[in-house]
């Protein structure tokens, strides 16, 4: 996260497209002013009632009055009653109108930021850790209830409250009044010091905070290798720095929120002990009652507490804004590239790398240098080499997670750019090296995504195709078992067969198997390979293996090394040719036997 600039401009930009999320509930922003202007307006009401009280027990026939007061003794209570009845209306009114629009907001920002989520290019998602962005998804879009309602709701009730009351003042005594007005830039130097620090330190929370989340959520994911590594010190001490920086800013926070606050009341005072000074003073006072005196005294102290709830809405907007700012930067990453014009309904599936290079970053070494492959539609490409030389990174170009940064990559002809990201990825099956299992029924894990409208004669069909049904048939609820987390309730060999019937069931032109079967044994692995091999007939296949003998049949094999194709070819010329395909062969033969 970058560090904010503190410039109202673009604090305003900020404030404003949150405001543009809050469109749909003008209705809302109207029921809460409302509730506010009868709370706002009460206050005076209550500076007026404590006027006719004094002025009625001042005034000079004091039998009279007396006998009024008599004729009073239900007015003024009812009143009263009616006051804090009309004040309780609004503050619902308003209170729960607000809480409406800020929660509403939040939904909208979480669905939009989750939304962007399955928008972003892949390499996102290596550079951020994934702690950072829950935490964006979480406390990031809570502190923006803050911001939103919090701040509104101060700036509403208090701002009403101010103006009602000061209204009230300059009707009482306005040169009393307009010396009041000559306080009110001092206190505003001080908020506004006071402001600029809140910035800072909000910011290094959020951070902070970020760090707790990244930390926290490592070790729950690790768990087992902080076990068996001996990390648990390591992940504790780890944890309790990124607390420790956590406490020391938040303190902080509270060490000027705290200051603030008693600077700000005392500020106050000393306007309040000048005001009664100058109203001692008889000609400025002369055409005053008592009531008038005590009504205008007691407005001017009641303005105290909204005056000072209006200096912390610039400590709440900072917080929020500075969550919205970092919200914003996430919503505006920049998509994956989707440009291409071509509807890919259908592939042949005939692959093309011509001359292919590719870096991860622009500043990483190139992890492909002119890479040359051609795999006509319906045949099988096998990739083998020494783990790092970039078979994984081969077969995620095709279904474009990274774009290629030199050569032509081609499908049917047609540069993979040209088609339409989400058509090109329908003609894609796939199964990834690190399996994924979403917490879910095996059936939704097989049927996922837009597979969901599979029968369930076609699930079926597939987990037994890849070798599943055996033990999908014993899990206590058959297909409808859940497997957790990630699948933890399966064991390695399982999760790979159910992602091998996901592919299976997507029955795509083409089929990415990266290490597919690496966590079978060789009987599983031999049962699985029949169904495969049946499903690699008819379909574009690129298959990335460890175990040669799972590739041997395959049309053209390319063993890759340190990002370059150091030999091609199908089994047999491979072992003719006596190079590193034969010397791989041969060891693992050797191991084999
Ligand atoms: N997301 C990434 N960001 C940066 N570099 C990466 C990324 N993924 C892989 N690499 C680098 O690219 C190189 C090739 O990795 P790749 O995963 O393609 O190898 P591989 O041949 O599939 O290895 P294995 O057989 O172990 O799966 C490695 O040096 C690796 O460090
Ligand atoms: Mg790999």
């Amino acid at each position: 996260m970058k560090e904010r600039k503190p410039t109202s401009a673009s604090d305003i930009k900020i404030y404003g497209r949150l405001l543009r999320y809050t469109k749909g509930s003008w209705l809302y922003f109207i029921l809460s002013f409302i509730g506010y202007l009868m709370y706002g307006a009460m206050e005076p009401a209550l500076a007026y009632l404590l006027q006719i009280v004094v002025d009625t027990l001042e005034s000079p026939e004091l039998e009279n009055a007396r006998a009024n007061l008599a004729e009073d003794r239900t007015f003024i209570p009812l009143l009263i009653l009616g006051i804090f009845f009309i004040r309780g209306v609004g503050t619902l009114l308003g209170g729960y109108s607000m809480a409406i629009i800020g929660n509403r907001l939040v939904f909208d920002i979480r669905v939009a930021m989750f939304n962007k989520l399955n928008l972003l290019p892949s390499s996102y998602f290596h550079k951020e850790p994934s702690g950072r962005l829950l935490s964006k998804l979480t406390f990031n879009t809570e502190q923006v209830i803050g911001s939103v309602t919090h701040a509104i709701r101060i700036i509403l009730r208090e701002g009403l409250t101010v103006i009602g009351l000061f209204a009230f003042m300059l009707y009482t005594n306005w040169r009393l009044s307009l010396f009041f007005l000559l306080i009110v830039p001092v206190i505003g130097f001080i908020v506004n010091y006071a402001s600029k620090r809140f910035r800072k330190l909000s910011h290094r929370i959020q951070n902070a905070m970020g760090g707790v989340t990244d930390v926290a959520s490592e070790a729950i994911k690790g768990h087992e290798v902080v076990k068996i590594f001996g990390g648990k010190q390591y992940e504790q001490s780890r944890f309790y720095e990124a607390s420790k920086f956590n406490l020391r800013s938040q303190l902080k926070m509270e060490l000027t929120k705290s200051l603030n606050v008693p600077i700000v009341q005392f500020i106050v005072a000393m306007a309040m002990a000048a005001i009664i000074w100058l109203a001692l003073e008889p000609t400025i006072s002369s055409n005053m009652t008592a009531g008038h005196f005590v009504a205008f005294i007691g407005a001017a102290g009641m303005l105290s507490k909204p005056m000072r709830q209006l200096t912390e809405v610039t400590s709440i907007l900072q917080k929020g804004l500075a969550a919205a700012q970092s919200i914003f930067e996430f919503l505006d990453v920049p998509n994956e590239a989707d440009t291409g014009k071509l509807k890919a309904q259908t592939l042949a599936g005939k692959i093309a790398f011509n001359n292919v290079s590719f870096a991860y970053s622009p500043e990483s070494k190139q992890v492909l240098n002119n890479i040359n492959l051609e795999v006509p539609a319906g045949k099988t490409l096998a990739l083998v080499g020494r783990s790092g030389g970039g078979k994984s990174t081969i077969a995620n170009l095709i279904p474009r997670f990274y774009d290629i940064t030199q050569g032509s990559l081609t499908i049917d002809n047609h540069a993979i750019t040209d088609y339409e990201l989400d058509g090109l990825r329908s003609n894609i099956a796939l199964v990834n090296q690190h399996i994924v299992i979403f917490n879910g029924s095996v059936r939704e894990n097989i049927a996922y995504g837009g597979l969901q409208g599979a029968t369930h004669e076609e699930v079926v069909f597939a987990a037994k195709a890849a070798n599943a049904w055996s033990f999908i048939e014993k899990l206590p609820h058959g297909l409808d078992t859940v497997v957790g987390e990630n699948g933890t309730l399966l064991s390695g060999g399982q999760r790979q067969r159910i992602a091998i019937a996901r592919a299976i069931l997507k029955n795509a032109p083409i089929l990415i198997l990266d290490e597919a079967t690496s966590a079978l044994d060789s009987e599983s692995e031999r049962a699985i390979q029949q169904a495969l091999d049946s499903l690699m007939r008819d379909r574009t296949t690129i298959a990335i293996a460890h175990r040669l003998s799972t590739i041997e049949k395959a049309d053209i094999i390319a063993v890759i090394e340190q990002g370059q194709i150091v030999e091609r070819g199908t089994h047999v010329e491979l072992l003719a040719l006596n190079g590193v395909y034969s010397q791989l062969h041969q060891q693992q033969f050797r191991e084999n036997s």
